[in-house]
């Protein structure tokens, strides 16, 4: 299909409460990057974009017990986490927070026009709130013996112990878990979405992607629409969104719920991200017309709110529930294509957890590490379909394996040869079997790895690409031009140009895997342009919801437009000049596995 799509990347909203780690990058990031750079080389109009997630009780907690303000603490995050970012080079379009007034007000037209169409009801239940502070505990800051076991340790949503869903004026002996308090309920008026509106229509929709997304997805998604009940969308918190409605908006302590908004920044950052390029219109052509997909990436604790919220707060506003009315001032908008979610990576055994400390954050490889290493490892072996644990032997060996001994030695081996005996890329002599059937196995490369780009099957995409690496090591050693250089030189010269020509086929297929070296192998075969484009941190100025004035703060941009890299086999260009390679890759010391363990074990002792 050679027609131009129009293709919405949305990735994952990380909050904005702490540093991320190689999880959390590894459902969202990277993924969703491999993903966009695929398509923008197949020549279609990519729009990446997501942001911080700011808002919520978690942050506002946290904020309390450092004795900051919210709004500060998520600065700080926003700050940190944009840098990570940028430093996996993650090349969104846009990478905004959901602080902005734009956001705000993005939320706000989403909640009335569902509103308007009813959608949303009022309801008043018993809320938690701590005497000492006036504040609301949300449901899970409660702790006490569950009802039905008897469980001590028992959450004021669930039990762990019997895994029962309990509302926390069911448990006895109720405690606040931030200080011990126990808790009043107070009555309290609340906005619900009525989510069973949307059982037919959401059953219908995702019956049509059987056999397009990955099972485990579609079935949890298909699952969820048994026990599709009314929902919470506001909290008793400052911290958030205000409801637009008269009586409410004025209420300090009334805001909407932190993933009613989030969810909406996929919507209010393509907004945003028009204004910014000069054409406010321009973000409608992904979300209106027909033609349009949408792929939404995440880790598998989001998938409710991407399969279910969202698609039914999408239909809400556009006035297609069983309801019915009218679509909202921004008109009737799209349904995803496609919630790909990945599954959880775990760590040496264990789960991630900043709170126990079991975690590698990403600056902190970064910091050691390349980017692109980290890009490969959760590209070949990271939580695609199954739960998968990060070990350091494993990547020490996906590291000097794959990225050094396989793909890092046939671009030295081939550019090196080239360069010194050659000083250019050689023009080829006739061909013989083997020179076509390998050059002509690694274009068909292309459709093969391209197809499983396109669905998202980054593991078989990988090994793909990959076999072309290996089939011209093969070739290489099968040829052994450096015999020939005696006995046959023009020989060699076909040899080494083939060679060449695989290794440039090869880097345009690692090209959304490992950009950064994609775009060094680029300039040593003397390729000029951009070749893949890394996005920038851009400071802007603007206003930020529910405060006067302006702020400063990053965003992460780019221009991918113009990048020269295109999915295809570029003949390579005989008498374009050569000079001696530098290595790819750093090779890893074994001994760095014992280094990072200990470095796991003195955190989680800390
Ligand atoms: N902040 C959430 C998390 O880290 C993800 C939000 S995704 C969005 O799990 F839908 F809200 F954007
Ligand atoms: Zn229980």
């Amino acid at each position: 299909m050679s027609l131009k799509r129009h293709i919405l990347t949305a990735v994952a909203w990380p909050y904005a409460n702490g540093p991320r780690h190689i999880g959390h990058v590894s459902g969202f990031g990277v993924p969703s990057d491999v993903f966009a750079r695929f398509q923008r080389m197949s020549g279609h109009d990519v729009l990446m974009v997501s942001g911080t997630d700011e808002h919520g009780t978690p942050i506002q907690v946290l904020a309390d017990q450092e004795g900051v303000t919210a709004r500060e603490l998520a600065d700080r995050y926003n700050r940190i986490i944009a840098e990570d970012l940028v430093g996996l080079g993650l090349s969104y379009d846009l990478f905004t927070r959901t602080t902005t007034a734009n956001h705000y007000a993005v939320v706000q037209e989403l909640f009335t026009g569902l509103h308007k169409n009813g959608y949303i009801f009022s309801k008043v239940t018993k809320g938690a709130i701590s005497p000492s502070t006036g504040r609301t505990l949300p449901d899970r800051y409660v702790e006490g013996t569950c009802p039905i076991c008897g469980y001590d340790g028992a959450r004021g949503d669930q039990c762990d112990n019997c895994g029962n869903q309990l509302d926390p004026i069911d448990l006895i002996d109720p405690r606040s878990k931030i200080n011990g308090e126990t808790p009043d309920f107070v009555d309290t008026e609340h906005f619900m979405l009525d989510l069973s509106a949307f059982a037919a229509i959401l059953g219908d929709w995702l019956k049509t992607k059987e056999g397009q997304w990955r099972p485990n997805v579609l079935k949890f998604s298909l699952n969820l629409l048994d026990d599709l009940q009314p929902r919470a969308i506001t909290r008793d918190l400052d911290w958030g969104v205000p409801i637009p409605l008269e009586g409410w908006s004025e209420q300090a302590n009334k805001r909407l719920y932190v993933w009613f908004d989030a969810v909406v920044g996929y919507l209010s950052a393509s907004i945003e991200w028009a204004k910014r390029s000069g054409d406010p219109e321009a973000w409608r052509k992904w979300w209106q017309d027909g033609e349009a997909e949408s792929f939404y990436f995440m880790g598998k604790d989001n998938i409710v709110f991407h399969s279910e919220i969202w698609p039914a707060m999408l239909l809400g506003y556009s006035g297609k529930g069983d309801k019915g009315g009218e679509p909202g001032a921004l008109g009737a908008l799209n349904l995803p294509t496609e919630v790909v979610s990945s599954e959880f990576l775990t760590m040496e055994g264990r789960k991630f957890s900043s709170s126990r400390r079991v975690v590698i954050y990403v600056r902190d490889f970064l910091e050691r590490y390349d980017a692109d290493a980290l890009r490969y490892y959760i590209t070949a072996a990271g939580p695609e379909t199954h739960d998968t644990d990060f070990t350091w032997a494993e990547f020490v060996r996906r590291t000097n394996d794959e990225l050094v001994a396989a793909w890092g030695n046939l671009v030295n081996r081939s550019i090196s040869m080239a360069a010194k005996n050659l000083g250019e890329i050689p023009e080829a002599g006739t061909l013989t079997d083997e020179d076509r059937a390998v050059l002509d196995a690694s274009k068909a490369a292309f459709a093969v790895v391209g197809e499983r780009l396109n669905r998202s099957q980054f593991k078989s995409a990988v090994q793909e690409a990959m076999r072309t690496v290996a089939e011209a090591n093969k070739y290489i050693s099968d040829q052994a031009p450096w015999q020939l250089k005696k006995t046959d030189p023009e020989r060699m010269k076909t040899v080494l140009h083939v060679a060449l020509q695989l290794v440039s086929d090869a880097k345009t297929l690692l090209t959304p895997i490992l950009p950064a070296s994609s775009n060094k192998v680029h300039a040593m075969l003397g390729g000029t342009g951009e070749w893949s484009s890394m996005p920038r941190l851009e400071e802007v100025t603007d206003s930020i919801g529910g405060e006067d004035g302006v702020s400063t703060y990053p965003v992460i941009t780019g221009d991918y437009a113009g990048d020269a890299a295109r999915w295809e086999s570029v003949p390579i260009v005989p008498g374009t000049p050569l000079n001696a390679p530098t290595p790819l890759f750093r090779k890893l010391d074994p001994s760095i596995v014992d280094e990072e363990l200990a470095r796991l074990e003195e955190k989680a002792a800390e």
